[in-house]
């Protein structure tokens, strides 16, 4: 029996309603998501940001749909994502959704070529489309020279150029980078970004996390994430919100400092 699907109207690309993702329920519990709710539209640039730990990699493998939350809600194009099987979940995955990891997570035994046209075969899509379309998402990220090089005769920029292509190749409106710089050098850095930057001003829209302040910085929009709760949406606070996040940090600064001063006081007065 086809399963009802709720639906919304679709006023968001991404609208996720009070989410929150719990491990190990009871005493030890992990609050990973801490009742999130958030909207992403169309064509945005976003950035995620926040401390180790804080929930951005759980975030990010709900919007991707490989995650299914404790309670809340996930309307994707209107569609509520939470209540999908997961035969719904591969196919909405296959059809909007690309993603970069930071560890590339490329298959070792396959060429750069091979590796893009992975998934497309999974998608049944035929084998002259395949090449076309594996050939031009390489050609895209600049490898059309180097198909045939398995990801150990590549440096880590370009391997993680083959993940992009990967996740491009099939053109999906929405792409998701966890990190997707972590493990690179400056010089790869600022090319991984140059093509983000391309795809977004294709219309795509893409979220990146991240712990590089330059990235960030880039964005136009950033949310920062703490114990699995948002603290900062630079599109609620309206632009303004890399000066709070600064600010808060003198804040934070200075309480410490306040705090170690009252202290050494106290050890003082001893
Ligand atoms: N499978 C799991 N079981 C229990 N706890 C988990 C599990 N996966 C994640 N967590 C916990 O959930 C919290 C959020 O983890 P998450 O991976 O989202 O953090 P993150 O912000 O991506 O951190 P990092 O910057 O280090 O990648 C952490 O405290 C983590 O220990
Ligand atoms: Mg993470």
């Amino acid at each position: 029996m086809e399963k009802k699907i709720e639906e919304i109207k679709a006023e968001h690309l991404i609208e996720i309603r009070d989410m929150y993702k719990i491990y190990n329920p009871g005493e030890n519990e992990v609050r990973a998501l801490d009742g999130i709710s958030l909207t992403i539209d169309e064509g945005e640039y976003v950035t995620i940001i926040g401390h180790s730990g804080s929930g951005k990699s759980t975030l990010m493998n709900m919007l991707g749909c490989l995650d299914v939350q404790t309670e809340g809600d996930y309307f994707l194009h209107g569609k509520n994502v939470a209540v999908m099987d997961d035969d719904m979940l591969s196919d909405i995955r296959n059809a909007e959704i690309g993603f970069i990891f930071q560890g590339f997570n490329l298959i070792q035994s396959l060429t750069a070529f091979e590796n893009v046209e992975l998934p497309l075969i999974y998608r049944g899509v035929g084998k002259k489309e395949r090449q076309r379309l594996s050939i031009a998402a390489l050609a895209k990220v600049g490898l059309e020279n180097r198909m045939d090089h398995t990801p150990s005769q590549m440096s880590g920029g370009q391997q993680q150029r083959v993940a992009i292509a990967r996740a491009i190749a099939q053109a999906p409106p929405l792409i998701l980078a966890d990190e997707p710089t972590g493990n690179l050098d400056s010089k790869s850095t600022a090319e991984i970004m140059a093509i983000l930057r391309e795809l977004h001003s294709e219309g795509r829209t893409v979220v990146i996390i991240t712990h590089d302040d330059e990235i960030a910085a880039m964005a136009d929009r950033t949310i920062e994430i703490k114990d699995g709760k948002i603290i900062n949406d630079s599109k609620l606070a309206d632009g303004t919100e890399t000066e709070d996040i600064e600010d808060k940090e003198v804040e934070r600064n200075i309480e410490k400092e306040e705090k170690e001063e009252t202290t050494e006081d106290e050890g003082n007065n001893n």
